[in-house]
């Protein structure tokens, strides 16, 4: 299992020399089970790849913890864990090295030449692509590679952050169905990181919704998503608005149903059900 406990990440706000922070993640906690597949949803700029990057073990957050399978992530271990995580990008094309062929780029993952076969037909490729360079591979193709090459790793768990977004609306289709395929016997913890909600309430199991850095719900169908934020968000509705204040709830500028508390004290997330949580003073 993967367990964040109240994770905080923040990044320098322009120059190397400012002491202006900007809060990327705040307080996130969240699991994932062995074999489950999990979601994270949010706009552009919530904090998802920052959070995938934390899952992942690419970096480590500023407070907070994160155990993998009860051990605790420690700048010590961090490097040795690494591979147990692994990460599908958004772009294929960046995330693969032009100068090598997709053999020897596959063979960083694993030595053995039959292995390396076998999955590279799991996920749909034909042999002769092996000795190709990814540009010569379409943008499909090039994902199925990056598919291919967190299977011969060996990772227990898989972050796609956005892995859909820069493939035509039929390619991500495959893929989506591939990667049912692939972990049909739930071997592998999936998590899938995305702006597309559709796409994300149909692979998972269970949902998180971050909102700039906070996780304002959890909830595994989002037809049943009760906050405020959530509901916006599935009709489309959301406006930016801006908020400087750092008190009471993050989402009360915005909010259609904000009352006087809101203003003042910040809700916790609250537990409401299984696999039901909520962070609103509607539901406390
Ligand atoms: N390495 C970084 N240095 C400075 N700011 C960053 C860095 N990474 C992300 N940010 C900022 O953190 C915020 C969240 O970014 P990100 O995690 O990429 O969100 P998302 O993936 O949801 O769009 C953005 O405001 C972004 O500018
Ligand atoms: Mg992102």
């Amino acid at each position: 299992m993967i367990e964040l406990k109240c994770v905080w990440k923040r990044y320098k706000k322009g120059t190397f020399f400012s002491k202006d922070f900007v809060e990327v993640l705040k307080c996130v906690s969240l699991n994932v089970r062995k074999g489950e597949h999990v979601g994270i949803i949010g706009e552009s700029g919530a904090g998802k790849s920052t959070l995938s990057r934390i899952i992942t073990l690419l970096e480590l957050p500023d407070r907070g913890e994160v155990f993998l399978d009860n051990e605790k992530i420690t700048k010590k271990n961090v490097k040795t864990k690494r591979g147990e995580v692994g990460m599908v990008f958004q772009d294929p094309s960046t995330s693969l090295d032009p100068k090598m062929t997709i053999l020897s780029t596959l063979k960083e993952a694993s030595k053995d030449r039959e292995e390396i076969e076998a999955v590279f037909g799991k996920v749909g490729l034909k042999k002769v692509l092996l000795e190709k360079y990814p540009h010569e591979l379409s943008g499909g193709e090039q994902q199925r590679v990056a598919i291919a090459r967190v299977l011969l790793a060996k990772s227990r768990y898989v972050v796609f952050d956005e892995f859909t977004s820069a493939l035509d609306v039929s390619t991500q289709a495959r893929i989506v169905n591939l990667l049912c395929d692939i972990n049909k016997n739930r071997d592998y913890g999936f998590i899938f990181v995305s702006h597309d909600v559709k796409l994300v309430n149909f692979l998972s199991d269970r949902i998180y919704v971050l909102y700039k850095g906070e996780i304002v719900e959890e909830t595994d169908d989002l037809k049943d998503a009760i906050h405020p934020y959530t509901r916006m968000l599935l009709s489309g509705e959301v406006v930016e608005t801006e908020d400087k204040r750092s008190e009471g709830c993050g989402f009360y500028a915005a909010c259609p149903y904000r009352f006087e508390r809101c203003k003042r004290e910040k809700p916790d997330i609250k537990m409401i059900g299984k696999n039901k949580g909520v962070r609103c003073f509607l539901y406390d």
